[in-house]
């Protein structure tokens, strides 16, 4: 089916597409959210629709746009009012993906407040640059590209009353180790600045939650996504993450010391019966509290294929019930309230 055909299609509402990923198989194919395409223009590279297929309801990828073709803006309206939000590219794409954002950027930010289009945007451009990052074994350039990424990030959120509720709106909603990450970058920056923490403070807690668990791409696959409860092997094998993480990184100029010491602090607890040093709180970074309280809250709030998600409410009660061994609480009251004043400004405006 050519990309014409399909389109009629999918308009005619004869094909089933896929309105979210059913499964966590890995392909090659990376979303694109629909606000991050810019209409009536040209597209730089090839675009693809998922698709089911089949009564086992395999998934598969049919061209949609080729690259070149203009993305007419009444085909976006319809995409969205079919219910799907996101088209694909080839992983082989994303630098092109990402020159494509950058053009993009250009037109949007000209605006004094930040547009939903525009933090959509700059998400994408995070996870890219992020993917590229954690396929990069020197790490190096792409690091480098996903922190000036985040930086875009830091300023639009600087550049007018922040628009909390957007922030909220752009968060992905299914899990992959990339769509987390960004998640907690996006949320940790953004908890900087509601806490009035200097810039440099906001660029820290950012790029800690960009590369928490980095560790995790040395990890089984199996251990991660197992459904059944881990054996005390797996779980001492998947507590190597922060250390993993942060062995990769060290030393790396992207870097800065104190997002290091938050990668290998983010599952330390307020009592002190965390991982991997089980550090008590008064030798713990000042920022630890902050990244160890959003990556719960966004392990929690992301669908994972083997259970629902939870709604934002039932996660915070989850977090304030919380107990340790010794009874203590794993979340430190204190930031949990502050957590909690975010997201109610985050609901009223
Ligand atoms: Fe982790
Ligand atoms: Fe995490």
């Amino acid at each position: 089916m050519n990309g014409p055909e399909l389109r009629q299609q999918i308009f005619a509402n004869g094909l089933r597409v896929l309105k979210r990923p059913a499964d966590q198989q890995e392909t090659p194919y990376v979303p694109i959210c629909l606000s991050a395409l810019m209409s009536d223009e040209r597209v730089t590279f090839r675009l693809f629709v998922k698709i089911t297929e089949g009564p086992e309801g395999h998934t598969g990828f049919i061209p949609y746009l080729e690259e070149g073709e203009v993305i007419e803006s009444h085909w976006l309206d319809k995409l969205k009012n079919l219910g799907i939000e996101q088209l694909f590219f080839h992983s082989r794409d994303t630098e092109k993906a990402i020159a494509y954002l950058n053009n993009h950027l250009l037109v949007e930010s000209g605006r004094a407040e930040p547009s939903f289009k525009e933090l959509c945007i700059l998400r994408e451009h995070l996870g890219f640059s992020l993917r590229l990052a954690f396929k990069d074994p020197h790490l190096g350039q792409h690091a480098g590209m996903a922190r000036a990424s985040l930086t875009t990030l830091l300023q639009a959120m600087e550049r007018a009353e922040t628009p909390w509720k957007l922030l909220l709106d752009i968060m992905y909603r299914d899990y992959t180790l990339y769509n987390h990450s960004v998640n907690v970058a996006v949320l940790a920056t953004a908890m900087g600045v509601f806490l009035k923490k200097p810039k440099k403070e906001c660029l820290v807690l950012g790029i800690a939650g960009l590369f928490h668990d980095l560790g995790l791409i040395g990890i089984s696959d199996q251990i991660i996504s197992k459904k059944e409860k881990l054996t005390d092997e797996e779980w001492e094998t998947l507590k190597k993450h922060p250390c993993l993480g942060y062995q990769c990184l060290k030393g790396k100029a992207e870097i800065p010391l104190s997002s290091l010491r938050l990668i290998l602090e983010h599952h330390e607890n307020a009592e002190g019966t965390g991982y991997p040093q089980g550090l008590e709180l008064k030798r713990q970074h000042p920022l630890t509290r902050i990244i160890a309280l959003l990556e719960a809250y966004d392990g929690l709030t992301i669908f994972r294929p083997y259970r629902p998600r939870h709604s934002p409410f039932a996660a915070l009660k989850i977090l304030q019930e919380e107990r340790g061994k010794r009874g203590g609480l794993a979340f430190e009251p204190e930031m949990l309230k502050k957590f909690i004043g975010f997201l109610a400004l985050a609901k009223e405006n």
